[in-house]
């Protein structure tokens, strides 16, 4: 019997059809697509500039590198999140350091960091904070940035899982990938994320410096001579982060139905609210006043020790699940360069032991769900 996914892709005929119609086409890559997509974002988040690459990863890693983040300098994020978040610091000669999460929203917990950036040793030459939106819910970036701008740090906001999430901003909705309070915002188009593009990821800012430069850094650093159309130099080293204009097709029409696809995720996530809140042992995710997720998670939590076997019961049931994630200072390489250890973020420690992430995807439907509620329920019984 086939497994049911944790996550998947939604993919209909309209996307393939823009697909095909790019692949039977002049550009499949570097062509108009690529500039069609950005325009698309700009549009949905109200950014000023986006540019589209290869990978959310390749947009953590130009966010630092356009802010002038390198050897010498520090990051602050969060141990719960995808290594990528960690490694754009490494990718720039930096390091990368940690504060633990707050329990409850499970974002990099504001207090902590206020202690940690009182202590002068502590904050030099941390030049930026890359603040997670984990799980699609929207991390406090106003209050993160009234630290900030005391200590001169800039914000990244990893939006990797947070496309379409929405915050109330004086009183006005507004997305996440607007960049009010933060330099830039990233977003990976990953098959399990809210859109995608393959693999793909997308730089936001509203600062014409850092969008100039990652353009340039995007396409091996090259620039073009004004005066001779073939001419060109290289001022800086870049890299080939480009995405091809077949993802970008995909892209833009995955973006047409984001909104109808974001209400199908919560529509899910409010199910599984609904089926298990009574259910004694679970704690169900939260969500900040004032803020709309747009949910690529769903994570539960549980005493330590059960989750182990509620992940082998719901596989023995042919339901597949994930934990997200191992706490970055635990895994060995981050150990061995950072010297981090066992107990140095407790709440990142906890929560990992007792978390799971249950399937959520657009085309998970309401049979397989309650399949999984009734196997959940059964389980705490
Ligand atoms: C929080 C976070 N940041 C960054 C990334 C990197 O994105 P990509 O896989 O597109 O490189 C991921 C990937 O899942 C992620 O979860």
């Amino acid at each position: 019997m086939k497994s049911l996914l944790y996550s998947c892709q939604y993919i209909d005929g309209n996307d393939i059809d823009e697909v095909v119609k790019v692949l039977k086409s002049d550009w499949i890559t570097q062509g108009p697509k690529i500039g069609e997509f950005e325009a698309a974002l700009c549009e949905y988040t109200s950014a000023k500039y986006s540019v589209a690459l290869s990978s959310g990863t390749a947009a953590l890693h130009l966010s630092l590198l356009t802010l002038g983040i390198g050897k010498g300098d520090k990051i602050i994020t969060s141990p719960i999140t995808f290594s990528a978040s960690a490694n754009c610091a490494l990718y720039v000669g930096a390091r990368p350091l940690f504060v633990d999460i707050d329990d409850k929203t499970y974002h990099l917990d504001i207090e902590k960091l206020k202690s940690f950036l009182k202590v002068p040793s502590n904050r030099k030459g941390v030049k930026a904070i890359v603040s997670v939106h984990f799980m699609g819910t929207v991390a406090d970036i106003a209050e993160m940035k009234k630290i900030c701008d005391r200590y001169g740090i800039s914000i990244v906001e990893d939006a990797a899982h947070a496309l379409g999430a929405a915050y109330k901003f004086k009183d006005k909705w507004i997305k996440v990938g607007r960049c009010e309070d933060s330099k830039a915002t990233i977003f990976s188009f990953h098959p399990i994320k809210q859109i995608t593009t393959g693999e793909g990821g997308a730089l936001l800012t509203n600062d014409k410096k850092i969008y100039k430069s990652a353009l340039r850094l995007r396409h091996h650093g090259i620039v073009r001579s004004s005066k001779k159309p073939w001419s060109y130099d290289i001022p800086q080293v870049g890299f080939n982060y480009r995405i091809t204009d077949f993802q970008c097709a995909l892209g833009i029409s995955q973006l047409k139905k984001i909104d109808k696809m974001i209400n199908i995720r919560r529509r899910i996530v409010g199910y599984y609210n609904e089926s298990l809140r009574k259910v004694e042992g679970i704690r169900l995710p939260y969500e900040r006043e004032g803020t709309n997720a747009s949910y690529h998670l769903y994570v539960i939590r549980m005493q330590r020790g059960r989750r182990d076997k509620l992940y082998s019961y719901l596989k023995e049931n042919n339901i597949s699940t994930q934990v997200n994630y191992i706490p970055l200072h635990l895994l060995s390489y981050y150990r061995n360069l950072l010297g981090y250890r066992r107990g140095d973020f407790l709440v990142s420690e906890r929560y990992s032991a007792e978390c799971l992430s249950l399937p959520l995807y657009v085309g998970l439907s309401r049979r397989d769900q309650s399949k999984v509620i009734k196997r959940v329920r059964e389980f705490f019984q």
